[in-house]
């Protein structure tokens, strides 16, 4: 989508399709003229109630050459209750949907000034253009026949704004929102790519590839160096797969250089058969997405370096296939993890927590400030939350807090689940120091306790997406297929913590 920002009188603009956004019960000055240009159209409208402006409602006006665009379409906001930013991204969503179903490409949005004093100009264009961008991906690289089904997504936009002055504001929001959907993106095609196509190597591949673009270090370590290392929680849900695991480091330098660094791991099971405590077949292809965390990381990595952030980064990536196999790990085995500790494996399915809890200790050699890791750790999250929140847990009250916060500003919802040390006594092994599931009772709080003794004493966050990464039916600016979630939350908390180096 190309976008360009324009000053200019929305009567004055040419333009196949030209957007008003309205509140629900409040006209504003524009609305009027422009109902007034179209005697009365948009006043006929509210009066027969075919149109209030209630969020996700839309009319569409033909101007009849009354005007120099084709069509008005009208745009309802809500009550303008709730975050300010996340009506925006939605109704602009709803205006991609509704643009690209009638094959209308091009359209010039009026950057609503007068109304959600809330939000600064630069905002109003971020949010506008993020919504627009994310409802407008489409994953269409295997479609070779039945693309031209497919409604075609809006290719111009023009943003207007009333003066000269607001054109550096709505042009600086525009750039932002466009290097954040860029990361979002990257997410999006990782966890969407298939498992045949995407092997531990080839995301080592891409981790490499990005850091070769954007000036980031990258470090991948093999399966030797992994013995090495002595990961064997990470080797042994590798071990039953063919395809090599991987650990993946990058790191972004765009803080003072004594500022220690903030770590983001992420879980990058490539796919997730469940190894040989075999997952049931129904669903099982969405296990692809089971690399959604580690996409979340390349792809925050992406948007913090074009959007220079000033922070320092370090990311860890684990990289495996969790296969049954004659080689693969088996319920009983014990592991012995980088720390020392040793593990139960109890359920060969319970592979997240494995290979996290080796990334947890290997990333303590940096002396991170903060550690956050995104899984698609738990199906209990699923059932606890749904899909409309990722859970948070941690050891750090203000991380979390701050953390939950950034979800509200991006849309990207955070929920709380207790970390007592009460339920510490589940994964109580007697075989060894722990073992990797705690029964149904409380999965995801059992499985963030086990990451927990990895964490060590270093200020952490754990955020279970299974119920976040993958959109089953499309909704707003969240198409079928892969969310990206994670990385505006991230990004949105690193350009908030990043002027401190504490
Ligand atoms: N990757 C799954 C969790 C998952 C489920 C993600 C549904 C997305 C959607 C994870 O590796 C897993 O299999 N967890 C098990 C743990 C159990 C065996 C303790 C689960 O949740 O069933
Ligand atoms: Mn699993
Ligand atoms: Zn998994």
């Amino acid at each position: 989508m190309d976008t360009r920002v324009k000053h200019g009188h929305p009567l004055k603009q040419k333009t196949s399709c030209l957007i008003l956004s309205v509140l629900e019960g409040k006209s504003t000055p524009l609305v009027k003229e422009v109902d007034l240009a179209l005697q009365g159209l948009i006043s006929n409208a509210l009066r027969s109630r075919e149109f209030s402006g209630k969020r996700r409602q839309t009319l569409l006006l033909h101007t009849g050459g009354k005007l120099l665009c084709e069509r008005v379409l009208l745009l309802g906001l809500g009550k303008g209750k709730g975050h300010a930013g996340e009506t925006l991204r939605q109704a602009a969503a709803t205006a991609a949907k509704f643009l690209a179903d009638r094959n209308i490409p091009d359209c010039a949005m009026v950057l609503p000034e007068d109304i959600l004093p809330g939000l600064s100009v630069q905002e109003k264009a971020r949010t506008l253009v993020e919504g627009l961008t994310l409802a407008s991906y489409r994953f269409d690289r295997y479609l070779t026949e039945n693309g031209s089904n497919q409604s075609q997504p809006l290719k111009n936009l023009q943003l207007l704004v009333s003066q000269k002055s607001l054109l550096a504001p709505a042009e600086t929001g525009t750039l932002e929102a466009g290097h954040l959907c860029r990361g979002v993106i990257l997410a999006r095609d990782l966890v969407n790519e298939p498992g045949n196509v995407k092997s531990p190597e080839y995301l080592a591949l891409q981790a490499r590839e990005l850091a070769r673009e954007h000036g980031l270090e990258c470090t991948v370590l093999e399966k030797q160096d992994l013995e090495k290392e002595g990961m064997g929680a990470l080797l042994g849900v590798a071990q039953g797969s063919v395809r090599e695991p991987r650990l993946i480091i990058l790191q972004y330098r765009g803080g003072a250089d004594d500022a220690r660094p903030i770590a983001l791991i992420g879980k990058g099971v490539v796919f997730d058969s469940g190894g040989i405590s075999l997952k049931p077949g129904e669903k099982m292809d969405q296990m692809k997405m089971d690399m959604a965390g580690a996409a979340a990381v390349l792809g925050t990595f992406l948007a913090t370096a074009l959007l220079k952030i000033p922070v320092n980064l370090v990311g860890v990536i684990p990289a495996v296939e969790n296969m049954p196999s004659g080689s693969a790990i088996r319920p009983g085995d014990i592991l012995t993890s980088l720390s020392g500790r040793t593990i139960e494996v109890l359920n060969t399915d319970a592979e997240g927590r494995l290979i996290l809890a080796d990334a947890l200790t290997y990333v303590q050699r940096f002396e991170p400030r903060v550690v956050i890791d995104l899984a698609t750790l738990t199906g209990a999250c699923v059932i606890a939350l749904g899909h409309h929140a990722t859970a948070i847990l941690g050891n750090h009250a203000g991380l979390a807090r701050q953390l939950i916060r950034c979800g509200e500003q991006t849309g990207e919802k955070l929920w709380q689940l207790p970390l007592w040390d009460d339920y510490a006594e589940q994964i109580k092994s007697d075989f060894a120091d722990m073992k990797n599931t705690g029964g149904r009772p409380a999965g995801t709080i059992t499985a963030a306790a086990f990451l927990q003794k990895f964490a060590g004493d270093f200020r952490w966050a754990h955020l279970d997406i299974a119920g976040t990464a993958w959109e089953e039916n499309g909704c707003g600016y969240r198409p079928k297929g892969a969310t990206g979630v994670g990385v505006r939350l991230l990004v949105d908390y690193l350009g908030q913590c990043a002027p401190q180096n504490s």
